[in-house]
């Protein structure tokens, strides 16, 4: 085989069993995620205003944030990498008119966003892919916004993903980035082969886990030719979603548990969700909010805002 056939050998090797991995957590039936994560089913850090608020104005809060951030317009044409069951993309749909593509490795999250699209009659402006982000096949240049969100704690090659973004912006385009991120103690330990139980089990659960540290995060961005514009740690309002998700999982026991999955999956989100608080309370898990600009010409600068005033809720 020549250096060239096995490198692509290699890159369909890695995209098939990222897609096993990743089809083991997210491919069960919708209504267990929908029993606690809520109606809008996001999986990732809500956005708390108020430390008692509840998770669905928390959520609404999250995507009227990331509105916010992306300076979205009517009729903008949006990509998000790694769509769950499609909440952005809704929102995106209705407040904004946008045309909102998704990509996703589970069939069962394609499946549901293309279905309630049809069911909502937005099917020519909602859309998720069953695709990988290293292999992206949308025209260059086509998207005026892009965001990926919850996605890069699965993803090895954040500099393949980031490239890929950045070729399918158009010249102004913003890139919304939120993820998790080790800080560099653990993921220096991480590197030099030593690990937590707790991270063996939270990236076990989600079937393929590559968290980084926000500088390597901060490395590939720049790499892929963005500017970064800004950085928010949004991680107490991690720990405050993920208290919301293992209370409901907890309080609809009766309804999830050997009804809708097997009580054995019932009990490994419950471990999973419990371990996950403990990363918290270790300091071992850092939720950001990067927002990117791709090749920042000093003619787009003088036309952004001076302040972060319009991000605000
Ligand atoms: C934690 S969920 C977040 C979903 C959504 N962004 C949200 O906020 O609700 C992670 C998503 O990333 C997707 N994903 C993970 N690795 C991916 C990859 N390599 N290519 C495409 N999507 C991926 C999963 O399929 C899933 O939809």
């Amino acid at each position: 085989m020549t250096e060239i056939n096995k490198e692509i050998a290699a890159r369909i090797e890695k995209i098939t069993s990222d897609r096993r991995a990743i089809s083991s957590h997210y491919d069960l039936p919708p209504e267990f995620f929908m029993n606690f994560l809520g109606p809008r089913m996001a999986y990732s850090c809500a956005y708390f205003t108020d430390e008692n608020n509840d998770l669905i104005s928390a959520e609404n809060d999250k995507l009227r944030l990331k509105t916010n951030k992306l300076r979205l317009e009517n009729g903008d044409r949006i990509l998000d990498l790694g769509c769950g069951w499609g909440s952005f993309l809704f929102f995106a749909a209705e407040k904004y008119d946008c045309e909102a593509i998704g990509i996703t490795l589970s069939n069962e999250q394609a499946m549901f966003v293309n279905e309630k699209a049809k069911l909502l009659g937005i099917q020519n402006r909602v859309h998720a892919d069953v695709e990988h982000v290293y292999d992206l096949d949308y025209e260059t240049e086509s998207f005026d916004k892009i965001l990926t969100v919850g996605a890069i704690e699965h993803i090895e090659d954040l500099n393949l993903t980031f490239s890929n973004a950045n070729r399918l912006l158009k010249e102004s385009g913003l890139f919304l980035v939120h993820g998790m991120t080790r800080p560099w103690a653990t993921r220096s330990l991480e590197l030099d082969g030593l690990r937590t139980e707790v991270d063996d089990l939270v990236e076990m659960h989600f079937g393929v886990g590559h968290w980084k540290s926000l500088w390597e995060v901060v490395q590939a961005l720049e790499l892929s030719s963005f500017e970064v514009l800004d950085h928010e740690n949004i991680t107490h309002h991690y720990q405050l979603t993920v208290r919301r998700w293992l209370d409901n999982l907890q309080e609809n026991e009766d309804i999830i548990s050997d009804k809708i999955v097997p009580d054995e999956k019932y009990r490994e989100f419950i471990a999973f969700m419990a371990a996950y608080i403990v990363s918290f309370e270790m300091s071992n898990t850092i939720c950001n909010q990067l927002l990117c600009q791709k090749h920042m010409k000093d003619t787009l600068r003088q036309q952004g805002p001076l302040t972060r005033e319009h991000m605000i809720l």
